[in-house]
């Protein structure tokens, strides 16, 4: 039975840019679930998957060197580790993942014509279609079944997770290994990340409610690592239920546990999360509303999926932020949708005469506080509202 969690009225999609500003854009509800069952919180009623993926979607991975470095060290460690002779990547993006591997013996599948493109380029037999039943039949009937699944950032964002899953079953050999990463749930309710609700991302696994999935679909969980990207991102190693191989159960029950403390499996423990986060966004507004009293200048750091439902959830506009920076080429002389906030071109001189920084891109903050440490030294702030509003400065 599904329970609703959180809604927000009139959202607009959080990658739609707008090239000008005056551009007409649909906003849906979005409605996050609870389900009893399965323990898994999801958006209701969805956006189809052809607007969310459109052929010139603009997120590319590639832009931060966090990433880059982090998907170098997965490759190389899951090499080590499983040593597969054939790969497949389901939502390879621009190749961020698969460019360590061999690519006579890699596939990927990436709906977004524009990243499919770059990667077929790179000689990576890219499928640009969505991943289920009938993509899997043809690649498991051109290519054979695979040693190593891999899949980032991206199961979370399918709807109908029953066939995605029966599909990797049937592509997957005997004792093969489905690696998935997404955001961990935990964490979210952790760092009272109410921006991490948006409309791409379908589902948020904690790892009872993966876990739950995973075994109505004939796989299994063996083993589960926390890996510190995206404010935290659960990485699940998966196979077949009659797989062979061992199960970290030492791991499993202690993750478990951690997650039914925290009440991830609780309706009335979520609801209580939920109304911190709801607390945390008149916090944002408030506060900002205080420091642009003060004729202070204060810009957006990173105009990302996250900073754009930021800036709708707490009703924000360029009155108070007064722009956005992004080094992502594709996003920039745009407008975030609905908020309106110009996006600019980051440049070394960006953070010059400017006085407070609302850090979008909080999962990156390490590299930028690292990055902007000029612009700290001189006297100017950060804002984070992650776990809870705080300015940073030294
Ligand atoms: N894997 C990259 C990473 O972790 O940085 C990209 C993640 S990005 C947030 C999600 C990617 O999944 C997009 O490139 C999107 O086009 C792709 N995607 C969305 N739905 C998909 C589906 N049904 N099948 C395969 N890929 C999908
Ligand atoms: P993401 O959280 O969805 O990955 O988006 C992060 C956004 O922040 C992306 O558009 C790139 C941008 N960004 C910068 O502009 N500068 C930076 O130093 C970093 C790390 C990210």
């Amino acid at each position: 039975m599904l329970k609703n969690l959180i809604s927000f009225k009139k959202i607009p999609l959080s990658n739609s840019l707008l090239k000008n500003k005056n551009e007409n854009i649909n906003c849906y509800d979005l409605k996050i679930s609870f389900d009893e069952d399965t323990k898994l919180v999801s958006v209701v009623d969805n956006v189809s998957p052809e607007k969310l993926f459109p052929d010139d979607y603009v997120y590319d991975s590639s832009q931060s060197i966090t990433m880059v470095n982090h998907f170098k060290d997965c490759a190389e460690y899951l090499q080590k580790r499983f040593t597969p002779y054939n790969t497949l990547e389901i939502g390879s993006n621009s190749g961020i993942f698969i460019r360590h591997f061999n690519p006579d013996t890699t596939i990927a599948v990436e709906p977004c014509s524009n990243f499919a493109e770059i990667t077929n380029d790179m000689e990576y037999k890219t499928y640009d279609n969505f991943w289920g039943k009938d993509l899997s039949e043809l690649i498991r009937q051109k290519h054979g079944k695979m040693d190593l699944i891999f899949s980032a950032n991206t199961i979370s964002h399918i709807q109908g997770l029953d066939e995605c899953l029966t599909s990797v079953k049937k592509c997957l050999n005997e004792d093969g290994i489905f690696v998935v990463e997404c955001p961990s749930f935990l964490e979210v309710l952790k760092g009272n990340a109410f921006d991490q609700f948006y409309h791409e991302h379908q589902s948020y696994f904690s790892m009872i409610s993966f876990r739950n999935l995973l075994e109505k679909n004939g796989l299994k969980l063996f083993d589960i690592e926390l890996v510190p990207v995206h404010g935290g991102t659960y990485r699940f190693f998966v196979c077949n239920q009659d797989s062979s191989i061992d199960v970290n159960y030492d791991n499993i029950n202690k993750w478990e546990k951690e997650e039914k403390q925290f009440g991830v499996d609780s309706y009335d423990k979520l609801k209580d999360r939920m109304s911190i986060m709801k607390q945390n966004m008149v916090d944002i507004k408030n506060t900002l509303q205080k420091i642009k009293s003060e004729n202070k200048t204060v810009i957006g750091y990173g105009a990302s999926a996250k900073f754009i439902q930021v800036s709708n959830m707490c009703d924000l506009n360029a009155s108070l932020i007064d722009y956005v920076i992004d080094t992502t080429p594709d996003k920039q002389n745009k407008y975030t949708p609905k908020s309106k906030i110009p996006i600019k071109k980051y440049d070394e001189k960006s953070l010059e005469n400017v006085d407070y920084c609302f850090l979008g891109a909080w999962n990156f903050s390490s590299e930028i506080m690292e990055k902007e440490n000029k612009f700290l030294r001189s006297g100017g702030k950060f804002i984070t509202h992650i776990p809870k509003l705080r300015v940073i400065e030294l």
